[in-house]
């Protein structure tokens, strides 16, 4: 083969090669971003702001455990086929929807009677508390 064809032939498949890795290296990358946005679901809020953050949610029913004197399952069932997880996903535990009552009634009481910062979202405002009546008991006495 002369020289320049020879040449030639190399830079094609030097090409092809490189073609080849970017498209494996692309394939990986759109399998890593499916990966992360399938662990990102969309969460089941109902009163709380649909853009909490993670912590503020987690120290928000940290607070439930506490007013309530109960744990998390309580509220939450256990997630299928896994011994020490809950699915805070589901609504099968009724308990639930009745937390989301009491949810809505001290946000309304915070907000007709608390609300002296505009800049506070109503949902985190916390002058009356679940632990103002219900002091550790998830039952509390009626007077
Ligand atoms: C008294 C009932 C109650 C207790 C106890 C409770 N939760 Fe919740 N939890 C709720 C309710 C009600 C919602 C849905 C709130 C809404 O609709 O805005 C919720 C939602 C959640 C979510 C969001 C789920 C989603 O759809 O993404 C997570 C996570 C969560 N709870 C974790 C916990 C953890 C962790 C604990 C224990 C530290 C806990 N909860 C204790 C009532 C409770
Ligand atoms: C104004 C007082 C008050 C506040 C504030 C309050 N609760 Fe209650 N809650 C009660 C009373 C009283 C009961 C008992 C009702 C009964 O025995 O029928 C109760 C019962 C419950 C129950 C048992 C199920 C039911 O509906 O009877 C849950 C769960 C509950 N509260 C969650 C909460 C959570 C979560 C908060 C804070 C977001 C909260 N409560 C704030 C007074 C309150």
């Amino acid at each position: 083969m002369p020289p320049l064809e020879e040449l030639k032939r190399q830079k094609t498949m030097l090409h092809r090669k490189k073609i080849l890795t970017f498209s494996f290296i692309a394939f990986f990358i759109s399998i890593g971003m499916a990966a992360v946005k399938s662990t990102q679901k969309e969460r089941n809020l109902k009163v709380l702001p649909k853009d909490i953050s993670d912590e503020k949610l987690d120290s928000i029913m940290q607070t439930y455990n506490k007013a309530l004197g109960v744990k998390c399952n309580f509220c939450h069932v256990p997630l299928k086929g896994f011994t020490d997880s809950l699915d805070y996903f589901s609504e099968a535990e009724p308990m639930k929807e009745n937390a989301r009552n009491m949810m809505r009634m001290v946000i309304n009481i915070n907000k007709t009677n608390f609300y002296f910062d505009s800049l506070q979202r109503p949902e985190y405002l916390n002058t009356i508390t679940c632990k103002t009546c219900h002091r550790g008991e998830a039952f509390p006495p009626e007077d």
